[in-house]
């Protein structure tokens, strides 16, 4: 068993028993924080051991990690996701040094796979045979995936309006779905109530304290492949803030290890029509004041952010940044990385890249600093905005004459179909 002392409040510091199944404090209402012992994994952790370590996630960082030798839970392959280069993004920019951690390679698409499969895990532990949570979309169809590998029943809800793609997923994976008349918030808090009174295994971000901790593991995969000297900006698409707490914890952790010597700030990307994280840390005040939603970024379409305070303290303990992005901005980036990159994102995925540009653009960021975008889910999930300004598919005769056509078009092109469409906005003043 991994070294978990107890599970904490992140506002009043009130301790529960791990082994017990606890969501929130039952004082303040506040997020619990898994608490470990790190002076008992510190040998165990190391640069050189991990390095030796193969296999899935839960084995690889299982010291670290809310799961059992004896029961590791099953997985689908969840992480080890490539932080690539962006070279043509990068020139355009002058940010020589830009990544982009494509999360959109986890097995159902998206970095939910990390908390999903810890989730599952401890419902497994806990004895419980239903799971259940309340999702933009991508989390659901991640839980569905995870407790269909599982065996286990699962019941998903999410907003009526999320797209068929997330939708169809989950009903694939076999999934319970339930589309709730509403938006996220208040799918949430129909969820809850569902979980209390059917006594579900509530899995839902935030209320989940062990999701959190699958999170983290992006951060131990960065320091890994930046060779122990992690970037200075990690930026994360962000709704409920779940992933970017989960996010700074396992820098937080490598930190107190000795594994790293420098910690990279952290960099929260809310969409314009959904930003109480971003207004709140602007202010300086912890204090949350929900928005109602409106963006067409549907994955963080989030008016009340769960995770508020872990991820305003995150932003704090790294010396972090907050910054909101229009959902032009957001079209525009999730256009250019599919373009220049191969990487195609879904809008809210897309975010941590429009809020560097943004941030380079007015300085607030150095374009010599190393920014790694984390590229939280796939293009395949929300196509729509994709399709937008692009060009429409030729449609010919199988014929000669349909062969010339394509000719024309072809010779009527610039030489590559890139971003330069876009870059004159963004090149560097
Ligand atoms: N990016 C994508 C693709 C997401 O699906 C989400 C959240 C986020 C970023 C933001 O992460 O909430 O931890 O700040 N999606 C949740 C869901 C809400 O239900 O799928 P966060």
């Amino acid at each position: 068993m991994s070294a978990i002392l107890t599970l904490r409040c992140v506002r009043c510091k009130k301790e529960f028993d791990p082994r017990k199944i606890t969501y929130t404090c039952d004082e303040c209402g506040e997020t619990l924080d898994v608490v470990y012992d790190y002076s008992a994994v510190a040998e165990k952790v190391q640069r050189s051991e991990l390095e030796d370590r193969h296999g899935s996630l839960c084995e690889r960082y299982r010291d670290l990690l809310p799961v059992s030798d004896n029961a590791v839970p099953p997985g689908l392959g969840e992480g080890q996701t490539p932080a690539l280069k962006c070279n043509t993004i990068g020139d355009g920019l002058g940010t020589p040094n830009l990544y982009a951690k494509d999360e959109t390679q986890n097995p159902t698409g998206v970095f939910k796979d990390r908390a999903s499969v810890i989730a599952v895990g401890k419902a497994i532990e806990f004895g419980r045979r239903t799971v259940a949570l309340a999702s933009t979309g991508n989390a659901a169809a991640s839980l569905a995936a995870y407790a269909a590998r599982a065996s286990l029943q699962s019941f998903v809800f999410v907003p009526e309006r999320t797209p068929v793609q997330k939708v169809s997923q989950s009903i694939a994976y076999g999934a319970n779905i339930v589309q709730v008349k509403g938006d996220y918030d208040q799918t949430f808090d129909l969820m809850v109530e569902a979980c209390n009174q059917f006594g579900w295994y509530n899995c839902s971000p935030a209320v989940n304290p062990f999701r959190t901790e699958g999170k983290k593991t992006i951060a131990y995969e960065v320091c890994e492949q930046f060779n122990w000297e992690p970037p200075d900006w990690i930026v994360v698409p962000t709704g409920n803030g779940c992933n970017l707490a989960g996010i700074w914890k396992g820098f937080r952790e490598f930190y107190k290890l000795g594994s790293i010597q420098q910690t990279p700030g952290m960099v929260a990307i809310q969409a314009g029509g959904a930003d109480p994280l971003v207004s709140a840390y602007k202010k300086k005040k912890a204090i949350l004041e929900p928005v109602h939603a409106v963006t067409l970024a549907g994955a963080i379409a989030i008016g009340r952010p769960r995770n508020f305070l872990k991820a305003f303290i995150s932003l704090e303990e790294s010396h972090g940044i907050a910054e909101s992005v229009t959902d032009d901005e957001i079209v525009e980036a999730q256009i250019l990385l599919a373009r220049n990159e191969g990487i195609f994102s879904e809008p809210g995925a897309a975010a941590s890249l429009a809020g560097v540009i943004k941030l380079v653009d007015i300085g607030t960021i150095d374009r010599k600093d190393g920014i790694c975008c984390i590229i939280t889910g796939s293009g395949l999930k929300d196509p729509e905005f994709a399709l937008r300004g692009s060009s429409k598919p030729l449609i010919i005769e199988p014929t000669n004459e349909g062969l010339r056509t394509i000719r024309e078009f072809e010779l009527s092109k610039p030489s590559r179909v890139c971003c330069n469409a876009f870059l004159p906005a963004i090149a560097p003043r």
